[in-house]
């Protein structure tokens, strides 16, 4: 087994590492009275475990736990693609927030996260995110797609996606024109992430739920990218997660690194040629980083370990990953992949990138792997078996996303315009009552296609299968018994292809709408036969449209929240 290194030291890079230099700034600053308390309760309590685990098997040094017990400031992630991003920024600023170094549309705030100054403040923050203005994110979380290099018109698939703050942050770096399959097989944590597709509004977002580690064949050749942000015992998050001090135990990793190993490996079969796998965690324990990244590099020999760029990252305290660890005395039964590097005679795994609960960032670990196949060469878990004739499969399901009908689009060009059944034309799904705009990519590359599903069975084209589907895109009408409804999470979509349908209006006018005031409908929409139903009232001047709802009166078809924001975005309401 020459190669085979059992690694029982320290690596030097920690102890004298980015951790300590830090901490010889930072030493003695405990900066919040909620730290020092933190701090002061664990240590007296002799059911954390984590402590000793961080400082004697970790091996870091004695000032960590002031660190890791210090609450994160308060981040948060500009949705780039939003028609309000310059507001949105500005709000930021007046707030005293400052962009990321590295990262323009990651923000950081001048107070520890939840922690607003003022109840307004901490609501208008509630409010950028709910309506899909901005994502509260952590600082680091945003560092795995800041390492890569996704671009508009790739297949991008997000293993583990919930509740989704790297797929919607991969929808915005992709301009929204790629696929970003986002898959979550938990039941209430896929909800949550259907809830963060809808808040955002992205056309390229397409939800499944499987299991990681035997998710269904993609169409050939396979996906451009796969991100696999893993399930972990989250040892770096402390300074959100507190509980963490209590609910560690030293063998969750063991069971963690098995079904990160698994999800990896899968992973490694769905990306083409050339293609891109980026794993990352927010655990600080090599078993389930480094060691994942040696075994996933040992068993499939196809990968290697590309250096993350660290120069452009200069105000992070960050550092390449661990070449050698040692583990706790108390593990059962631990795999030999958690306890030895098998690469020692390969990459280094210094190439990966790691944040220890620093300042500014809580514990993380990025690496960055990529197929040393021929580009665009079929992804080796999607190469047909050799068959050439194979039963067709089974067709889309009654309750898959399915495109729409020749009677659809006359409907909607009666309701809407031609322009919105021509907006519609290549891209409009439904399922039920709901009608979805999805991308061009997920269109021709996820769903038009005839896929190998394996074992002797051929999905026809023109189906999801064997992708089990659940949303695809952005929801821009509901069906309801007074026609077509534009739904909220369709706005940017209706602001862009439904101009000729909209009736713009004074700011004033405006206002008094937002502001819930009674006003003239027949006035407003210039026809005194005002026919029930769904109407869209653009602001002059702005890019806002506000849809709303005619019966015997007005009534707008936007949540609190997003009223709430329009008379923010418009001006009547002022910031704290
Ligand atoms: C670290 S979280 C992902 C966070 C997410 N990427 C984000 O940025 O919002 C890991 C997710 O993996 C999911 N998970 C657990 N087991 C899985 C499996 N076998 N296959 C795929 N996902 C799994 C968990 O339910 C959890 O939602």
């Amino acid at each position: 087994m020459a190669g085979w290194a059992r690694t029982l030291h320290l690596s030097p890079q920690l102890s004298e590492g980015v951790i300590a230099q830090d901490l010889r700034v930072r030493k003695g600053t405990m900066t919040t009275d909620e730290g020092a308390r933190r701090l002061e309760e664990i240590q007296k309590d002799p059911g954390v475990s984590l402590l000793d685990w961080g400082m004697d098997v970790l091996g870091l040094p004695s000032s960590w736990p002031v660190m890791a017990c210090e609450r994160l400031p308060e981040t948060i992630r500009v949705q780039r693609l939003h028609s309000d991003v310059n507001e949105v920024r500005n709000i930021l600023s007046s707030f005293g927030a400052q962009p990321l170094p590295w990262y323009g549309d990651g923000w950081v705030l001048p107070w520890a996260r939840q922690r607003p100054p003022s109840e307004k403040v901490g609501e208008i923050l509630r409010r950028l995110h709910h309506t899909g203005r901005a994502t509260l994110q952590e600082a680091a979380s945003m560092l795995p797609q800041y390492c890569s290099d996704q671009r508009p018109g790739q297949v991008i698939l997000d293993l583990c996606a919930a509740p989704g703050s790297k797929t919607t942050q991969i929808a915005e770096l992709t301009d929204d024109e790629a696929v970003v399959i986002a898959n979550e097989p938990n039941r209430g944590r896929s909800n949550m992430l259907a809830t963060n597709r809808s808040r955002v509004g992205h056309r390229s977002v397409i939800v499944t739920s499987s299991d990681g580690r035997h998710y269904p064949r993609l169409p050939a050749p396979g996906a451009d990218a796969v991100l696999v942000d893993a399930p972990c015992t989250g040892t770096g998050t402390t300074r959100k997660n507190p509980n963490v001090w209590w609910t560690w135990k030293p063998n969750m990793a063991v069971r963690m690194h098995r079904l990160q190993v698994d999800l990896m490996v899968r992973a490694a079969h769905l990306i083409k040629g050339g293609g891109r796998l980026m794993y990352s965690t927010c655990s600080l324990d090599p078993i389930e980083n480094e060691a994942v990244v040696a075994e996933v590099l040992r068993r499939c020999a196809w990968l290697d370990l590309e250096p993350i760029d660290r120069t452009t990252l200069s105000d992070v305290a960050c550092a390449g990953g661990m070449e050698e660890w040692s583990v706790s005395p108390k593990l059962r039964n631990p795999p030999p992949s958690a306890i030895m590097d098998q690469r020692a005679d390969g990459a280094s795994l210094s190439r990966t990138l790691r944040l220890w609960q620093d300042g500014n960032h809580g514990g993380f670990f990025v690496a960055s792997l990529v197929s040393t196949d021929e580009s665009g060469a079929t992804a080796r878990g999607l190469i047909p078996s050799g068959v050439d004739e194979r039963p067709i499969g089974s067709g889309p399901t009654p309750f898959e996303p399915r495109p729409l009908e020749q009677e659809d689009y006359a409907r909607l060009a009666k309701e809407w315009g031609d322009v919105a059944s021509g907006a519609l034309a290549e891209l409009g799904m439904k399922r039920g009552k709901r009608w979805f705009a999805v991308t061009d990519t997920a269109r021709t590359s996820i769903h038009d296609c005839v896929t190998d599903g394996g074992k002797g069975v051929l999905h026809p084209s023109q189906a999801w299968a064997p992708l089990r589907v659940e949303h695809a895109g952005v929801t821009v009408f509901k069906e309801e018994k007074y026609g077509l409804r534009p739904v909220r999470e369709g706005l940017r979509w209706m602001a862009r292809h439904l101009v000729d349908r909209t009736t713009v209006v004074p700011l004033e006018t405006a206002m008094m709408l937002l502001q819930e005031t009674q006003v003239d409908i027949t006035e407003i929409l210039g026809d005194s036969q005002v026919k029930t139903g769904s109407y869209l009232i653009g602001v002059e001047g702005t890019g806002h449209v506000i849809p709303v709802f005619v019966n015997q009166r007005l009534s707008l078809m936007v949540d609190e929240d997003e009223r709430q924001m329009l008379l923010l975005m418009l001006g009547s309401e002022h910031l704290a």
